[in-house]
């Protein structure tokens, strides 16, 4: 008998195909994310979850799914939404879809650094608004990335395309990290590793690229934010509970520094409404990884995890 495979949302066909070939699909008939209460039902009697980093897995859910499920997959790289201990202790394979999304998180990242000191999006709602406006010597200036300083706050394979990017534009970079990257990536990169507070201290952009875990819930709270030059912009393309939003308004308010760029936020979807006043803050809705070639990637790569946990191999990019 064919195993069966359970969608959390219909996945892109290249994806859906690969599954279709050998194992009994459960596709969502609604074209939203499923409720806690309806995942649980679509998830009962099933082998395999494939799931987005909307969908809480936890112990109820697992309890719900019965002992037979072998793997939970998320198309996503971060899975700070899988109780991965939970899934340990009951044998569930956990993956994520690390490396098919780097270039495309960190293409957003340089986008959002861009945007957020050149005043991008400042400059496109003055436009639209109708506000007039003329060419002048200090116009809407913002301030250029060569010779200043980057500072990474985690430095995995996206925090270092993010460096490859902004070496180019002639920013220095500056990583904080557990551990000392190895030479043959810092050194073409002339990457340097700082601790947090004297990166924080230092740098004129600070970008996020860790995970999410209870030790970096709330990292840049008002202390770190007190302690960034009062130049410095931040921008977020990690997770949103990584910055304590309402210290991050409060900063602004006070001057403490000069803007944010979001792209992930504490409550998605809701955005803190502070945020949304402000000019001196850009904001996208969470489309780090949202290139059709990357969803698709991703899609597919959650699939062959699946596949491979199913005919009881050793999944391509296992989280446990
Ligand atoms: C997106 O946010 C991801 O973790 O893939
Ligand atoms: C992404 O693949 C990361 O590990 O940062």
């Amino acid at each position: 008998t064919r195993p069966v495979v359970a969608l959390s949302r219909r996945l892109p066909a290249a994806a859906a195909r690969l599954l279709d070939g050998a194992a009994d699909v459960r596709t969502p008939d609604v074209d939203r994310p499923l409720t806690a209460a309806e995942l649980r039902t679509a998830v009962a009697g099933a082998d395999a979850l494939v799931c987005l980093l909307l969908d809480r897995v936890d112990e109820a859910l697992l309890d719900a799914a019965g002992p037979q499920l072998r793997v939970v997959a998320t198309v996503a790289v971060g899975y700070d939404n899988v109780d991965v201990e939970a899934c340990r202790r009951r044998g569930v394979r956990v993956t994520n879809t690390p490396g098919v999304l780097t270039d495309a998180t960190a293409d957003l990242t340089l986008a959002l650094l861009l945007g957020i000191t050149r005043r991008v999006g400042e400059g496109e709602r003055l436009l639209r608004a109708g506000t007039p406006w003329r060419w002048d010597l200090d116009f809407l200036l913002g301030t250029g990335l060569r010779g200043q300083q980057l500072g990474l706050v985690g430095f995995g394979a996206i925090g270092r395309a993010v460096a490859a990017r902004a070496a180019a534009f002639g920013m220095s970079i500056t990583y904080s990290a557990r551990h000392d990257a190895p030479a043959d990536v810092t050194g073409p990169l002339g990457a340097r590793r700082l601790p947090l507070p004297e990166l924080l201290a230092s740098s004129d952009v600070v970008s996020l690229h860790c995970p999410l875990t209870p030790e970096t819930h709330h990292l840049v709270d008002a202390a770190a934010l007190r302690a960034m030059p009062s130049s410095a912009h931040l921008v977020n393309t990690a997770r949103g509970p990584v910055v304590d939003e309402a210290a991050l308004v409060d900063a602004l308010d006070h001057g403490e520094i000069r803007g944010a760029a979001l792209d992930v936020f504490e409550e998605e979807p809701a955005v803190h409404p502070g945020l949304l006043a402000r000019d001196d803050v850009l904001l996208t809705p969470h489309l780090g990884s949202a290139t059709e070639q990357t969803r698709e990637a991703m899609a597919v790569l959650a699939a062959r995890n699946v596949l491979a946990v199913l005919a009881g191999q050793d999944p391509p990019t296992p989280v446990v």
